[in-house]
């Protein structure tokens, strides 16, 4: 239920932006208050050890709290799921797990614990680390900014990509020891895409990426959709930044860096438009494991064959695609089943990379 809204309002708010030619008026009109930032009305207040103390340990599983900080500045807050239940530590290689948009870890760790992935994977004798983005509750300090400094929200998918991506990947490194799989869903999986398209060192500390419900091509989202949509029920705040971003990628149909204007452009790229992501990029024998479903307003089929066809190169045996008839952008995390549909695969694909 909070999960649909949560994309629903991502689209929305994106949308809102979209049909207006400027977008800082557009900002603005819609969020006169806070121009940096987005958020939500019902944000969770699970800050630090919380997601530990109130999502996992109840359900008998051990939890542990660290903080990895960012190359630009961001202390950012990771819960580690070491043993499954039973007590039995982890034998096999860590798996990183990386929300979406306007969402933080608990949104993984909210549905009934047999169908929740984290839970499933520790079971299963992974070692599990979530990961939570800048700006969500457990990732909101600074070595020297403050959340009510604009500054502070100055940032789209670019930076998780960039900054957050790469301090999750080498704090699970760094704690470890071992290269890990990968497991993002929705805005998760642009930073992904984003970053192992461009950064090919922390590349080399992951074994597979698995992207739920995969975002990147964005041209298909309909603006029927923005009629259904009137609730305004979030769980994280995010930037409006991001939302911009996510609006000119609507659009354009383009994965490009942040669009300023023509001589900021200039100023940040040396070029007048922003330069544009190149997925074929990334490594051919790369383990992939994709999957997308028919119900998906975030996710559009056809911009996800836009991101297949994109790819088409990559090797046949390292990329696992699946489609799923009456999936929602949300039931790649909370689903009914979810575990059977997609964790199984999931963990049958990563078990063989
Ligand atoms: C990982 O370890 C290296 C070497 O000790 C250190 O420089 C780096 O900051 C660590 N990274 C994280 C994210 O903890
Ligand atoms: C371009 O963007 C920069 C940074 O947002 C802003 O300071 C500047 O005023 C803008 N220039 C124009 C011509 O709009
Ligand atoms: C989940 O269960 C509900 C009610 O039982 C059903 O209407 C819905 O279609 C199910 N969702 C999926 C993805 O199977």
């Amino acid at each position: 239920m909070v999960g649909g809204a949560i994309g629903l309002v991502v689209v929305a708010v994106a949308l809102i932006i979209s049909n207006i030619p400027s977008e800082t008026a557009a900002i603005r009109d819609v969020f006169p208050h806070k121009p940096a930032m987005v958020s939500p009305p019902q944000a969770s207040t699970l800050a630090d050890n919380d997601i530990c103390k109130t999502l996992v340990e109840p359900q008998g599983y051990t939890c542990q709290h660290y903080q990895v900080t960012t190359e630009d500045g961001y202390t950012l807050g990771m819960q580690r799921i070491p043993a499954g239940r039973s007590g039995k530590k982890a034998n096999k290689p860590p798996v990183l797990v990386q929300h979406g948009v306007l969402a933080d870890a608990a949104l993984y760790l909210v549905s009934s614990p047999e169908q929740c992935l984290p839970f499933i994977l520790a079971d299963n004798g992974y070692d599990v680390w979530l990961s939570n983005a800048r700006g969500t509750a457990c990732s909101r300090t600074h070595t020297s900014l403050s959340p009510n400094d604009e500054k502070f929200w100055d940032w789209s998918w670019v930076e998780l990509g960039t900054y957050d991506l790469p301090a999750f990947i080498e704090g699970v490194h760094n704690q470890t020891g071992k290269k890990l799989h990968y497991v993002g869903h929705s805005l998760g999986t642009l930073m992904a895409l984003s970053a192992f398209s461009t950064d090919f060192k922390q590349i080399d500390m992951i074994r597979s990426a698995t992207l739920l419900s995969p975002i990147a091509y964005m041209n298909q989202i309909g603006s029927t959709l923005l009629k259904e949509i009137t609730v305004f029920s979030l769980a994280e705040p995010t930037s409006m930044k991001n939302l911009v971003h996510l609006s000119q990628m609507i659009r354009t149909g383009t994965i490009r860096k942040y669009d300023y204007n023509t001589s900021e452009n200039m100023k940040q790229y040396n070029q007048a438009t922003p330069p544009a992501y190149d997925m074929s990029k990334i490594p051919k024998d790369f383990p992939l494991f994709m999957s997308y479903g028919k119900n998906d307003y975030l996710s559009d089929v056809k911009d996800v064959e836009v991101l297949l066809e994109t790819i088409k190169d990559h090797d046949k045996d390292k990329l696992a695609v699946q489609y799923l008839e009456n999936y929602a952008h949300m039931d790649f995390v909370m689903g009914n089943n979810t575990r059977q549909a997609v964790f199984e695969p999931l963990m049958a694909f990563i078990a063989q990379h």
